[in-house]
């Protein structure tokens, strides 16, 4: 499917994200083709009111910075209100349940909740007992809000998605998950590149490569090798200990100038950020004009505005 002939229905068969695995190709290239339109509505200075009169709350149990404000910006610029709640600060952080907060909100009229937290069964929770849009803003396990962004990033880049090679370096965490999930739906050939004993979970593995080409791979040359996209993310994620043999395990994966440069000329670099220059990424290529990770990051408010404008009715 090529977006830029996407005819947009305006309309996705899902109440919620949790994870790509819930979407169809249909569904991703509806949220692409409005994250293009809102992108382009924000440049020409549009007002969108898709959200007028709504809250969503945004409830985080892990830290943030580009979720937290492009969910708040972004819920703003669709006339809506952002109502940030730190689990720290709410009785969830201190034993309450899912069922009672999620009923609880509802009573107060929230509209939808954008949850950033550990445990995917949580949401799973969330959406069963309540009755508003949930959406995943990180798990353990997934980060589809950052893949709908990159994917959007992939495509102005290149004008495409299908065959695509992309390939991820390092640790198999929610990034390669969600990765591989959403980049095999849309037609690109997913390589993830990891170490022996740090590889994705094998069921996200064979879920995403029912509907795509998705390779694992511990060798670099393999993956490095004519790609269009290197994508890298932190060797520890929220909520591990540092350790020092999956430090060592994942240093081999560091994306340098030598593996930059097995790719094809054009390649382009990128990192769901925040980046620790000098572990997963050496600062001369992630600062370099082949990095596109501020574009990413930008595309974290177009996509995510664009989910929201289609769940939240
Ligand atoms: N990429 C991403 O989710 O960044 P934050 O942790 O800053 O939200
Ligand atoms: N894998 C990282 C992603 C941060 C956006 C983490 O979970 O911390």
């Amino acid at each position: 499917m090529d977006l830029s002939q996407y005819k947009a229905k305006g309309k996705i068969d899902n109440k919620h994200l949790l994870t790509l695995k819930d979407y169809s190709v249909g569904d991703i290239y509806e949220v692409l083709a409005r994250a293009v339109k809102l992108k382009d509505m924000n440049r020409r200075g549009k007002k969108q009111n898709y959200l007028k009169g709504k809250t969503v709350a945004l409830i985080f149990a892990k830290s943030s910075t580009r979720t937290r404000v492009s969910f708040e910006q972004g819920v703003r610029q669709l006339g809506g209100t952002p109502l940030f709640l730190s689990s720290n600060d709410i009785q969830l952080g201190r034993g309450e349940t899912i069922h009672d907060t999620v009923k609880v909100l509802e009573r107060y009229g929230i509209d939808a909740i954008m949850i950033r937290t550990f445990k995917q069964s949580d949401l799973e929770e969330l959406k069963e007992y309540g009755s508003i849009p949930i959406i995943n803003g990180l798990t353990d396990d997934f980060h589809p809000c950052q893949v709908l962004a990159d994917l959007q990033t992939v495509y102005e880049r290149f004008g495409r998605l299908e065959g695509i090679k992309f390939a991820y370096f390092g640790d198999g965490n929610n990034m390669a998950n969600s990765l591989m999930l959403g980049g095999a739906k849309v037609g690109m050939k997913v390589y993830i590149c990891s170490p022996k004993g740090f590889e994705p979970k094998k069921e996200i593995v064979e879920e995403a490569a029912r509907f795509g080409e998705v390779v694992v791979t511990s060798s670099v040359e393999e993956a490095a090798k004519d790609t269009d996209v290197l994508y890298t993310d932190v060797f520890f994620s929220m909520g591990q200990e540092k350790d020092k043999k999956k430090e060592d395990a994942l240093m081999p994966y560091q994306v340098n100038a030598s593996v930059m440069d097995m790719a094809k000329s054009d390649a382009a670099f990128m990192h769901c950020l925040p980046a620790h220059r000098g572990e997963e990424v050496t600062a001369d290529v992630i600062d370099s004009p082949r990095s596109i990770i501020f574009e990413q990051a930008e595309n974290r408010l177009h996509a995510q505005k664009a989910v929201m404008s289609l769940l939240i009715k």
